[in-house]
């Protein structure tokens, strides 16, 4: 039994998750979670919002409330909507949390004692209209690159190009209801000297290249190597904001000032691990998961966060374990970070302000959650981005789900109840055809696993669906309708090996589509919590079909979609 420590990116508490941040960093995470189970692994998978951040205070502005208030709001509901797609964290946190700050605190004093954070007077633009200091997407000008006005304060949406703020023609506010002109402000922050990293770092990323042990993704890879090919520098961990994360010094330039909110974020994986253990009343337990290296750990995260997950956080980590506390062994670092490209809408990405994507609330009140999971699943963009749209839903839905999978399993089924008494028929020996199914289906089972090792979900569920289509093929082949009359024990054969696939269908899909898996494998006599050994599906699902033994009802998994119940688009 190995220990795994699974984590999904936490998600900003401004705003609701949508299906593109399921699609990317939650839906596979916890597909994976299932699996490792499955196995017999001992898994912890953490979650919670990400609290912190000076756009939150800025959505407070523009809503006319607090920053509590707003986390407040989307923390519940934004749990709520990853509950509703049935995915299941072990502890879903938030980094507002006093245990949380303390965390983070402790980490910066490390850093700093150990001469990896030192202090330094930087130049920020500053409204005197609003006395703030302005975040770089707040300011907007003419870009320095391409002459265009609207430029954004640290990056051209016309031209692409990247700059400093204060290279930005003309600047102004970009804040409600503030236009004014920003002035130059010094202002002492702290950084974070990345650079004495780099060497460790470079090592970290090589050892996960492709010819590694556990290879990354091509993306995850390039990004990280992206950074690193530019030489790290020091990076400013300290914002001009009253919210967020205290600044662990007595000096006074620490006063309204706080920790960047990616310097506490990824100490939130670890914070709240230690939450999970505190409740499970083994406060020291967290420690297997993070300071053994028999534990791997996996991060779950969108392509926008790799360089976070794999060169700034981890540099933490490593500067933390040059000293660990007196008892402590080092951190581990991540085995896997396993980042996605994005799911658009309608081509674009999807945008709180123009308000295109799909909430997930909205998708399970009208279809379920297994739907939306085979749905994302089925178009997972592991390699490149790819598109919702509803039209293609329905027409996977129908196509694959209702017609394929669920017409397989229910046709398999009622036939048995409605002639051979809903007991397995015994049959005759097995035939060449029925071995090809057979093997199909020990093929599958192995094709499956290999791929959900792999992480590559997408495949793993074609390889399901493909395997029920065999078996709808087999199923009109032998037309058991016909059979039944000229030759009953024939036809029981075919029931018995259509009632195999169907229950090895049941154990290929239940780290995808758990309600309808365990509907279907609940005729098979399976408990939804038993778990199966690895690779071994296929033989399992013929331990599940003995002879004689008595099948549940069942029950329709999938009903199709009309066109009259998708949403406009
Ligand atoms: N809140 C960030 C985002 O939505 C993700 C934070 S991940 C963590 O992009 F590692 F910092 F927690
Ligand atoms: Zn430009």
């Amino acid at each position: 039994m190995s220990k795994v420590l699974v984590t999904s990116a936490l998600p900003y508490a401004n705003g609701r998750v949508h299906l593109g941040h399921l699609a990317g960093a939650y839906l596979p995470a916890d597909i994976y979670v299932r699996w490792r189970r499955l196995k017999g692994d001992d898994v912890v998978f953490v979650c919670g919002s990400d609290e912190h951040g000076v756009p939150i205070t800025l959505s407070a502005l523009k809503q006319n409330t607090t920053p509590q208030a707003v986390v407040d709001e989307y923390h519940i509901s934004n749990g709520a909507a990853f509950a509703a797609a049935d995915i299941r964290f072990d502890i879903w946190s938030r980094t507002s949390s006093p245990e949380h700050h303390a965390l983070a605190q402790h980490f910066f004093k490390k850093l700093l004692s150990k001469g990896f954070i030192d202090k330094r007077t930087t130049q920020q633009y500053y409204s005197e209209q609003s006395k703030l200091f302005l975040p770089d997407r707040y300011v907007e000008g003419i870009c320095p690159r391409c002459g265009k006005d609207g430029a954004r304060g640290d990056q051209c949406d016309s031209c692409g190009e990247t700059y400093d703020v204060t290279e930005l023609k003309e600047p102004r506010c970009a804040l409600p209801g503030d236009r004014s002109t920003p002035v130059l402000k010094n202002t002492d922050h702290w950084f974070l000297k990345l650079d004495a990293f780099q060497s460790r770092l470079e090592a970290y990323v090589a050892e996960h290249a492709e010819t590694g042990a556990e290879p990354w993704r091509l993306g995850t890879l390039r990004g990280a190597q992206g950074w690193l090919k530019q030489g790290l520098r020091a990076r400013c961990i300290t914002r001009d904001t009253e919210w967020g994360v205290k600044i662990p010094l007595a000096e006074a330039d620490a006063a309204g000032k706080r920790l960047y909110v990616w310097f506490d974020a990824p100490i939130g994986y670890v914070t709240f691990t230690q939450q999970l253990f505190a409740r499970r009343g083994d406060p020291e337990g967290w420690r297997a998961y993070w300071q053994d290296p028999a534990c791997t750990i996996y991060n779950f995260i969108g392509k926008d966060n790799i360089p976070f997950h794999t060169v700034i956080w981890p540099a933490m980590e490593l500067g933390y374990n040059d000293e660990p506390d007196p008892g402590e062994r080092p951190y581990n670092l991540a085995a896997q970070v396993v980042a996605n490209e994005f799911l658009n809408f309608g081509g674009e990405k999807g945008s709180k302000s123009k308000g295109n994507a799909v909430e997930i609330g909205e998708f399970v009140n009208l279809f379920g959650a297994d739907p939306l999971r085979y749905y994302l699943t089925s178009i997972a963009p592991e390699e490149n981005d790819s598109n919702f749209t509803w039209t293609d839903f329905a027409q996977r839905y129908n196509g694959e789900l209702a017609d394929v999978l669920g017409n397989f399993a229910h046709r398999t089924l009622t036939f048995t109840h409605k002639y051979f008494d809903g007991r397995v028929p015994e049959g005759r020996l097995p035939g060449e055809a029925e071995e090809r199914l057979r093997a199909a289906a020990d093929h599958a089972c192995k094709a499956s696993a290999e791929s959900l090792d792999r992480l590559r979900f997408k495949h793993a569920l074609a390889v399901a669906i493909d395997l029920a289509r065999e078996g709808n093929r087999y199923f009109d082949e032998r037309a058991p309708w016909k059979q039944r009359k000229d030759d009953l024990e024939a036809c029981g054969t075919t029931l018995r090996i259509c009632l195999e696939t169907a229950a090895a269908l049941g154990l290929l899909l239940r780290p995808f589509l758990p309600e309808s898996s365990a509907k279907l494998l609940s005729c098979f006599g399976l408990d939804r919590n038993a778990a199966h050994a690895p690779g071994t599906a296929a033989r399992n699902a013929r331990e599940l079909v003995l002879p004689g033994q008595t099948l549940g009802k069942p029950e329709v998994l999938f009903k199709k979609v009309e066109p009259d119940q998708l949403p406009a688009p």
